[in-house]
């Protein structure tokens, strides 16, 4: 195994509208491992992805980000998503006027038609069709044709968006609370999902959760907390039934001293 990051932050420091959220933070995410970042509410968990992912408010006062050992500071966020870098939001956003399934043709290569008389995605476009199936999988088949996130309920905008992230076939994703309003049908089908495109594809993922039982469809390789901007503990999933258990503020100052 590569034993250099795919992607690393060093001593990376953040601010938002004037006000210090990140405070220093070195983390390495290796290829093909799999992370979850944990930590208490306001933490800076969401901050840390959107800004690896180069969301223009969150503003780097210091430190760097490193993608394959070369720093990513001065790149879009298109430059970034080409380079395979992934974000799902914690609250996707709704982009009214432009249909889920219109979206993930034109965004995602599995999808692309590559017969000029398919582009447009007629009824027969074989493209379509497995995208529909892939659809269909994910629970989501009756989104196809509605604008983006426009009206979805929760669980139904969380799994729409987890689809359009893992369909751009990314190196690294970032996927914030993804298990967050699910019910349990719905959190056992997209921790099935998760582990079949790990096992199918040499991807990272970094998962920001509350929870483990997401996390438990997958062999986690290291979980990371942050607290108050910085990374307080790393350590495995053997650590989650004592964090529950005690508490983020109890479990840090025994761990940490
Ligand atoms: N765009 C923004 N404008 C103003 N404040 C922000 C913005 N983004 C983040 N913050 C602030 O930064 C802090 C960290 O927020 P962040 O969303 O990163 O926390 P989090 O660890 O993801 O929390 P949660 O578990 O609740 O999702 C919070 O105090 C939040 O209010
Ligand atoms: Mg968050």
């Amino acid at each position: 195994m590569d034993n250099n990051p795919l992607l690393e932050t060093r001593d990376l420091r953040v601010e938002v509208s004037g006000i210090p959220i990140l405070v220093g933070v070195d983390l390495a995410f290796r290829a093909g491992q799999v992370y979850a970042i944990l930590g208490p509410n306001a933490s800076g968990k969401s901050t840390l992805a959107k800004t690896i992912m180069g969301l223009p408010e969150y503003r780097i006062t210091g430190g760097d980000i490193l993608f394959n050992g070369t720093s990513i500071q001065n790149k879009s966020i298109t430059e970034r998503a080409r380079m395979g870098i992934a974000y799902a939001f914690q609250t996707p956003p709704r982009i009214s006027g432009v249909k889920l399934d219109d979206f993930i043709c034109r965004v995602c290569p599995d999808y692309q038609c590559t017969d000029v008389h398919d582009a447009l995605m007629g009824e027969t476009c074989v493209c379509k069709q497995i995208l529909y199936d892939d659809f269909e999988r994910l629970g989501i088949r009756n989104l196809a044709n509605r604008d983006l996130n426009d009206g979805f309920s929760g669980g139904e905008s969380k799994r729409s968006e987890l689809f359009q992230v893992l369909s751009m076939r990314p190196k690294i994703m970032f996927l914030d609370e993804p298990d967050s309003g699910l019910d349990y049908d719905s959190l056992k089908t997209v921790g099935r999902e998760l582990k079949a495109i790990k096992e199918k594809h040499d991807v990272t993922l970094v998962i920001i959760s509350h929870h483990r039982y997401i996390l438990e469809f997958l062999e986690v390789d290291a979980v990371y907390i942050l607290q108050r901007g910085r990374l307080v503990y790393t350590g495995d999933m053997s650590d989650i039934p004592v964090l529950e258990e005690k508490g983020y503020e109890k479990f840090l100052a025994e761990m940490t001293g």
